[in-house]
């Protein structure tokens, strides 16, 4: 790639990965980028490092624009190794910079890397720093994504760079929104929105909404917005701003995930008759089998959606593992305003439905019990009782909605 101009004099330097597919576990079947972007001024200035494989393509990006020695100030917004990586390597090219970071940034920095800590200038909320043309507004957000986070304004280019936030792990040739839905969709585009903040940024809902609320009050006007991975949005950053709103309150669809495991179909045989009993009540269904899918894919599309109903056989009196798993996960992410529920079967003891309903009430969900459980095989009366359980699952959902 080649350095790509944002707006006046700013310049995306980044790199591409197209290659990645196991994000800490996360699957990023489309790869993802490292952005980092250059300020040529008196001062130049260089926000955020990349992933430390990618430090000599980001280095050549900036070669072309600049002797990296003159770099003057490093921002770093975030420390998390996909952007803190390559940060020593850059301190070294840039003998005179100086490091402009959140106090957190520089202990978490301190404990990564050996540095000289005489380079480092910490800012808080409200700090500025003028680079010659442009004048720099700073902004902590702590946990979003970690709690050494910032975002640095451009007064003058009305640009936010907001690291993670507002990011996507999307790996292509389009810099920036207006060019990804020509060579996408919008649905591809709102879709890795969807896939990045319920993987990433779930737990931070209520954070985000006052960060988001925060910056309004700051009476900027932000007419791009470029954070560290995927697309710059300069045609219309409202759109993610206004997504992330919604998500941070929790909307979502009016539908049902069903998310499921088998051992020898008998789980697997229930997912048609509920989904055709949540259909029949007017509300849309997904289906997710966990073998067959990326974990992320799981947590995406039961972001999407308001319910959830959960499948597992028993396997040794309890969940089979890939539905553990997943329960495991997502209470992590600690999802709220959704509704749940649970089936499965079993061949003598059961447990594997009791157990899945004890992972579902360690979060902050409405429960819906009972579950539905059959023993063996899927009797046409069992067929029925499915169907039934869909449809009155399917009623509460709308129901909760509506609350
Ligand atoms: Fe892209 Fe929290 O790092």
């Amino acid at each position: 790639m080649e350095p790509v101009k944002v707006a006046g004099d700013l310049y995306w330097v980044g790199a591409i990965d197209w290659g990645i597919r196991d994000f800490h576990g996360y699957v990023t079947k489309n790869g993802t980028t490292y952005n980092n972007y250059l300020l040529l001024d008196r001062d130049v200035t260089l926000f955020d490092a990349v992933h430390r494989d990618f430090f000599h393509e980001s280095l050549e990006n900036i070669r072309k624009l600049v002797e990296p020695k003159k770099i003057k100030n490093f921002v770093i917004n975030h420390i998390e190794p996909d952007h803190s990586g390559a940060f020593q390597a850059f301190l070294r090219e840039m003998p005179e910079a100086k490091v402009y970071l959140t106090e957190r940034g520089k202990r978490g920095l301190q404990r990564m890397f050996n540095f000289d800590a005489d380079r480092f200038v910490t800012v808080k909320t409200g700090a500025t720093l003028n680079t010659g043309k442009y004048n720099l507004l700073f902004l902590e957000t702590p946990m979003l994504h970690w709690p050494d986070s910032m975002v640095t304004y451009v007064r003058e280019l009305k640009t936010l760079i907001s690291q993670d936030a507002f990011g996507l792990h999307f790996a292509s040739t389009c810099r920036f929104d207006d060019q990804f839905v020509v060579t996408y969709s919008e649905f591809e585009l709102e879709d890795a929105v969807y896939d990045y903040y319920a993987n990433i940024l779930m737990p931070f809902g209520n954070l985000i909404k006052e960060k988001i609320e925060e910056i309004k009050k700051l009476d900027i006007d932000i007419n791009i917005i470029a954070p560290d991975h995927g697309i710059i949005w300069r045609k219309n950053p409202e759109k993610v701003m206004s997504m992330y709103m919604d998500m941070a309150s929790g909307k979502a669809e009016c539908g049902v995930l069903i998310v499921y495991d088998t051992m020898w179909h008998s789980t697997e045989r229930m997912v048609f008759p509920i989904m055709r009993g949540i259909e029949d009540e007017g509300v849309n269904s997904r289906v997710i089998k966990l073998r067959a899918s990326p974990l992320s894919d799981a947590i995406k599309e039961f972001w999407k959606l308001r319910g959830m109903l959960v499948g597992t056989p028993t396997i040794n009196n309890s969940m089979f593992p890939s539905v553990a798993q997943f329960l495991y996960h997502l209470t992590g992410l600690r999802p709220k305003q959704r509704i749940a529920g649970a089936f499965g079967s079993y061949g003598w003891s059961g447990g594997g439905v009791k157990q899945a309903y004890e992972f579902l009430k360690r979060m902050d969900l409405q429960i819906v019990e009972p579950g539905i459980e059959i023993n063996y095989g899927l009797s046409l009366e069992d067929e029925k009782k499915c169907y039934e359980f869909g449809k009155s699952f399917a009623k509460k959902v709308r129901e909760f909605g509506a609350s």
